[in-house]
């Protein structure tokens, strides 16, 4: 087995068992994409898959970046939009929205995270989304 495929294996070793501890709000991908030399888009394909066929969280965080590249790109207004946004809500579906200082793919900004999923780039497609649901 090669390096890359034990670097894998334990993504997905940590991946499994932030599931099935419930807490894969905490598990820091970018940080595990770093340390593991891993190839982002496949890790974020894969991320993504999961997170949208299955509800894996419980508690809904969404982490807004507020460092200087993503609030250069309007991220200041999408944490009030959704702020806002929750304030409407019964309290069982409002979200916990936290601003964060870096997700680390400052170059794809503006950038977020709702539960282990990160929103990179100009569609904020998701952003309306989460405000309907
Ligand atoms: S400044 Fe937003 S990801 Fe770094």
């Amino acid at each position: 087995m090669s390096l890359q495929e034990q670097n894998w294996w334990i993504f997905l070793n940590s991946w499994s068992l932030a599931i099935k501890n419930k807490n894969i709000d905490q598990l820091n991908i970018s940080n595990l994409i770093e340390e593991l030399d891993l190839d982002t888009n496949l890790v974020h394909e894969f991320v993504n898959f999961f997170q949208d066929d299955f509800n894996l969280s419980k508690e809904q965080v969404v982490s807004i970046c507020m460092g200087g590249q993503c609030r250069a790109k309007g991220n200041e207004k999408i944490f009030a939009k959704l702020v806002d946004a929750n304030l409407t809500k019964i309290p069982e579906k409002q979200l916990k929205i936290k601003p964060v200082l870096c997700l680390h793919e400052c170059d794809k900004a503006p950038c977020s995270q709702y539960g282990a999923k990160l929103h990179l780039g100009d569609d904020l497609s998701w952003v309306e989304r989460l405000i309907k649901e």
